[in-house]
């Protein structure tokens, strides 16, 4: 991709310091944008940024729980006005956060986590990036829904199903909200990608559900990084200047659903 596809554009990625997030800030960065990540993990978000910046990629960070609302409009307005603005907003940051699979072993806290940094945590995140999108006349807004939210997942439980779920009406929603702002709202919905979190629950599965998982791909085999992070930046890019409100599964044809 041309270095300078995302010249003059400024990322806000949540969960930017993740195994997705990361690798997101990374590709993006490489590609002309400047990066602000918003992660409660300090230490992962000091090494990424001193990684990005010695590449040459203005980036900057901020430890922010996207549960507070109040703490998540504060830090976009600081790395508004540190990076000149707002274009694009990936929220990463999610997943069924270490909770249980099955229902028996769920608390009630386990539930109110994955719905809260989930649901409530892209909420808060995208109303505090859209004023900053209308001053600069539009932007594009990228959620993470998941194949579990989209089908029973044998990896994870019901409150993430219900968290991803909700995550694709928030986006539709949204979307209808924001169109005359020129601002466009997009899920991605990934199937399995074996970031260090998901490598350690995939390994935890029996032999016989890893080898059903696989069997379920058409296309045979576990994707790259990659496969997840050009999606997300094709959303992100103008290339999908008329997709506001949709889906993309990233899957393999795990699922195929409209
Ligand atoms: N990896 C996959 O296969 C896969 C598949 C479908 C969907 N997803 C979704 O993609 C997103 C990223 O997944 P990943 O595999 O990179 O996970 P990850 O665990 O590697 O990264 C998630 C990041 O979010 C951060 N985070 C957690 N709670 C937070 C909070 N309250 N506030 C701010 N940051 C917080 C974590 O510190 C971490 O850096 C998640 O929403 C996940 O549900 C992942």
């Amino acid at each position: 991709m041309a270095k300078n596809r995302f010249t003059g554009k400024v990322f806000v990625i949540t969960g930017g310091a993740g195994g997705l997030g990361a690798a997101i800030a990374q590709e993006a960065g490489l590609q002309g944008g400047a990066i602000a990540i918003l992660d409660t993990n300090s230490d992962a978000i000091d090494s990424l940024l001193i990684n990005l910046r010695s590449r040459g990629i203005k980036a900057e960070g901020r430890a922010v729980d996207v549960r507070d609302g109040n703490a998540v409009t504060q830090a976009i307005g600081e790395l508004s006005d540190a990076l000149s603005g707002i274009d694009i907003l990936i929220t990463a940051a999610g997943g069924s956060l270490g909770t249980p699979r099955d229902m028996d072993d769920i608390s009630d806290e386990d539930l109110g986590l994955v719905l809260d940094v989930n649901v409530k945590g892209t909420y808060y995140c995208a109303r505090a990036v859209i004023p900053h999108m209308k001053k600069k006349g539009g932007g594009s807004i990228i959620t993470f829904s998941s194949i579990g939210g989209r089908s029973a997942s044998p990896v994870t439980g019901v409150p993430y199903a219900t968290a991803k779920a909700a995550i694709l009406g928030l986006t539709r929603r949204l979307a209808k909200e924001v169109g005359l702002d020129n601002i466009r709202v997009n899920a991605i919905a990934p199937g399995l990608f074996l970031t260090d979190r998901l490598a350690e629950m995939f390994g935890s599965l029996s032999e016989i559900e890893q080898n059903e998982v696989i069997a379920g791909i058409p296309l045979g085999r576990m994707p790259e990084i990659r496969e997840c992070i050009d999606p997300v930046l094709f959303l992100a890019s103008q290339e999908s200047s008329y997709i506001t409100g949709a889906v993309l599964d990233v899957n393999g044809g795990r699922l195929m659903s409209n």
